[in-house]
């Protein structure tokens, strides 16, 4: 078997051109997030076995047009959820105590005197206030599960919205359901956690954020696009909400103007799932998925697993040489 990487410098994606040789030229395609796949791009190679991204996230790949060509796509789901939600908790937590704003007064040499006023910051915990804290979880998946269930050491109160999984929300024994005005209302903190789609592209907007309590956190490790960002930015500024912690962007690695000088927001540069053994586990599941893809077998990830029964797919493979 032979193996192109079409990527040439860690800071630089694959262009567009260099994409549409290595699809043409490969039997089945291991895309990073990074890359866009569309359904020109897909049609470029008829004897393309499939796409195997390594990512849970997908919106990188038209995965309609995918299966209206009879091609499977696969994810990495499952293996990054607890590392994900970690790495909310993480932002949540900073965002909360200033973490980083206290990490760049110790190093810059600013601790010259310890005070009772010195970077306070908001109770996660009822801590001070007696309050149990209200979490908003907008997202109830896997990784907006697992999120909620780690409220629990902090004696939080879980309010979930998802139009999709109203009755695991229900169900969860951990989360009530409440609509997305009465949840940005009520939060002190808001996980965004939904699949990025037509319908959650901009969820987050001015008018959403004007719902927020001026006290509140925002935190997203979703997709960038789910917030208008120039209205986060307006938000930060005129503090409409309290603070935001951000580990995906909606022009990454761009970032809205005005953002990075707003103190009131902690930015990471996409690492929810960077754990050495998650990346490693998500590398091993999109090459098993590739291998799949490759032996005309049903992926173990598929996204699109009704494209198995589709007369284009019998097409598709119908077109293999048995042996390669
Ligand atoms: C990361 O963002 C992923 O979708 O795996």
């Amino acid at each position: 078997m032979e193996v192109r990487v079409g990527q040439e410098r860690e800071d630089e994606g694959v262009a567009p051109s260099v994409m549409l040789e290595g699809v043409r030229w490969c039997d089945v395609l291991l895309s990073l997030l990074t890359e866009p796949v569309d359904r020109a791009l897909l049609a470029a190679n008829p004897a393309l076995r499939g796409v195997a991204n390594c990512a849970v996230g997908f919106n990188n790949i038209d995965v309609a047009g995918a299966t209206a060509l009879g091609l499977p796509v696969s994810n990495t789901p499952d293996v990054l959820t607890d590392t994900t939600a970690d790495l909310t908790w993480a932002l949540l937590l900073a965002a909360a105590r200033r973490i980083p704003e206290a990490q760049e007064y110790m190093k810059a040499g600013r601790y010259k005197l310890w005070g009772p006023n010195l970077l306070l910051g908001a109770d996660v915990s009822p801590g001070g206030s007696g309050r149990r804290k209200v979490l908003g979880v907008v997202g109830f998946g896997r990784i907006g599960a697992a999120v909620a269930r780690r409220a629990i050491g902090f004696d939080m109160d879980v309010i979930a919205y998802d139009p999709h999984a109203r009755a695991q929300i229900d169900a969860s024994g951990i989360a009530r359901w409440a609509e997305l005005d009465d949840l940005l209302e009520r939060s002190d903190f808001v996980t965004l956690h939904p699949l990025l789609t037509r319908e959650t592209h901009h969820l987050i907007n001015e008018r959403t954020l004007k719902r927020m309590k001026p006290t509140a956190i925002l935190v997203n490790v979703s997709r960038g696009p789910v917030v208008d960002e120039a209205a986060l930015v307006r938000a930060l500024q005129e503090r409409w909400i309290a603070g935001a912690a951000l580990d995906v962007f909606e022009h990454e690695p761009a970032m809205a103007e005005g953002l990075r000088e707003c103190e009131n927001a902690v930015l990471v540069p996409h690492i929810a799932s960077a754990s050495a053994d998650t990346r490693d586990k998500m590398a091993t599941m999109a090459a098993e998925n590739a291998l799949a893809h490759l032996h005309g077998k049903r992926a173990p990830n598929a996204v699109n697993a009704e494209v198995y029964s589709s007369d284009a797919y019998r097409a598709r493979i119908s077109r293999f040489p048995t042996e390669r």
